[in-house]
């Protein structure tokens, strides 16, 4: 789709209907960032796009053939990778609420300046640009073709922020301090280099996620020259992995259930993956550590496939030092059955960090906060200095 073609098309009508959905969803207070919703073209930027249809295979869109679909408040896939392990998402158009939700959330006054940890199809920082000024704005993406892709189409409308291929884990330290950093992929960990480049007062937005699923936003500020400290948002949100280098994944690992060599038991606890609410995985993380993996056991073994229509009938959970946990879904008076092999007993832990949180008063994700210093990243209930305190596993 060349630019021509996009002005062509009668766009404005979608972006500003999907300006006033995210008003009316409390997604959107801004009146600047408002306009500037219903001033890009998010066609423009996802030309196409990737649904997974009914057999699990991925089949290309073109946005042209249904704009009102691009104009709503949902995310598109934009890039994949074939991988050994099949096919991975390496990019995506964020849901378009969640960005202006955590753009208004960096509480930034014009003419600051910052960088975005995640290019990808250039949309979020085109709205960056008509907010804040395109020589306030830096994006980085640890993937080349895209960062070439949307400075191109920035460009073709007239948009010129500072764009750059690399590892963003590492900031930009040719262009710091900014006064705020945000990240739309997830991070295992705050780096050092976010710190040292965010101006004191300054602000980090990411999504903190310490283990698959177990995190959320966080806000941090910097309060001194090596710690930055802060809340998570109350809403739970998701971004697909940072990777450190292009093509990336993580880690896979293969732990063989030997149910020969298990303990049994049983359990009174959800077990649909990733246990009860993602409040009590979050705990669990810290105990379990970052190397995780779950799923759904199929009838006759093997993992299972995306969109299988063979019901499961069991969960189960992995971690990397060979420990596992495999729960079953039916229960017999209230019980569901539940075999543990290798070093660690994975489910007792999950249990445990449940007992927490109900003796926690079951708090939600505002009740959490996040202190980063070069050493160490401490998650906290309530306070700084409550007795309640995680160290995060790396
Ligand atoms: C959800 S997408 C970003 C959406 C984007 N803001 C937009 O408006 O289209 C996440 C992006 O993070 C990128 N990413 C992953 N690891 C990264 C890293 N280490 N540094 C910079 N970008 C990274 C991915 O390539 C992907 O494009």
């Amino acid at each position: 789709m060349t630019i021509s073609n996009i002005t062509d098309i009668e766009w404005s009508p979608h972006a500003a209907r999907l300006a006033d959905e995210l008003v009316a969803a409390g997604k959107l207070t801004d009146p600047r960032l408002a306009k500037a919703v219903q001033g890009v073209a998010r066609h423009a930027f996802v030309p196409t796009y990737y649904q997974q249809t009914a057999d699990g295979s991925w089949a290309e869109r073109a946005s042209i053939d249904d704009l009102a679909a691009v104009y709503t408040n949902s995310a598109l896939i934009t890039a994949l990778a074939t991988t050994p392990a099949g096919t991975t998402v390496l990019s995506s158009s964020t849901q378009p609420g969640l960005m202006t939700r955590m753009i208004e959330a960096l509480h930034l006054a014009d003419g600051k300046r910052l960088l975005e940890i995640g290019t990808g199809t250039g949309y979020n920082a085109a709205l960056l640009v008509r907010r804040f000024g395109e020589r306030n704005v830096f994006s980085i993406d640890v993937e080349p073709d895209l960062v070439d892709l949307a400075r191109t189409r920035l460009a073709g409308l007239d948009m010129h922020p500072t764009l750059i291929a690399g590892d963003g884990a590492a900031g930009l330290p040719e262009h710091a301090p900014f006064d705020a950093i945000i990240a739309t992929c997830a991070v295992p960990a705050i780096s050092a280099a976010w710190i040292e480049q965010v101006r004191p007062g300054g602000v980090i937005l990411t999504d903190l996620k310490i283990a698959p699923g177990a995190g959320s936003l966080v806000r941090l500020t910097r309060t001194t020259d090596t710690t930055v400290q802060g809340r998570f948002d109350a809403t739970y949100a998701a971004f697909m992995d940072l990777r450190h280098i292009p093509g990336g994944s993580r880690p896979a690992f293969a732990v063989d259930r030997d149910h020969n060599r298990a303990d049994y038991g049983t359990t009174s606890l959800d077990p649909n993956t990733p246990w009860t609410n993602l409040l009590v995985w979050f705990l669990a993380s810290f105990e379990l550590g970052p190397d995780i993996a779950y799923g759904y056991t199929i009838p006759h073994g093997g993992a299972i496939p995306a969109y299988s229509t063979t019901a499961p009938t069991a969960s189960w959970i992995a971690t990397s030092d060979g420990s596992w946990a495999e729960i079953t879904l039916v229960q017999q008076n209230g019980l569901h059955s539940v075999a543990e092999g290798g070093p660690r007993r994975l489910w007792q832990m999950i249990e445990h960090a449940h007992r927490q949180w109900v003796e926690l008063g079951q708090p939600g994700w505002d009740r959490f906060g996040l202190t980063v210093t070069r050493d160490v990243n401490i998650v906290w209930l309530d306070h700084p200095d409550s007795k309640h305190k995680w160290p995060v596993l790396r």
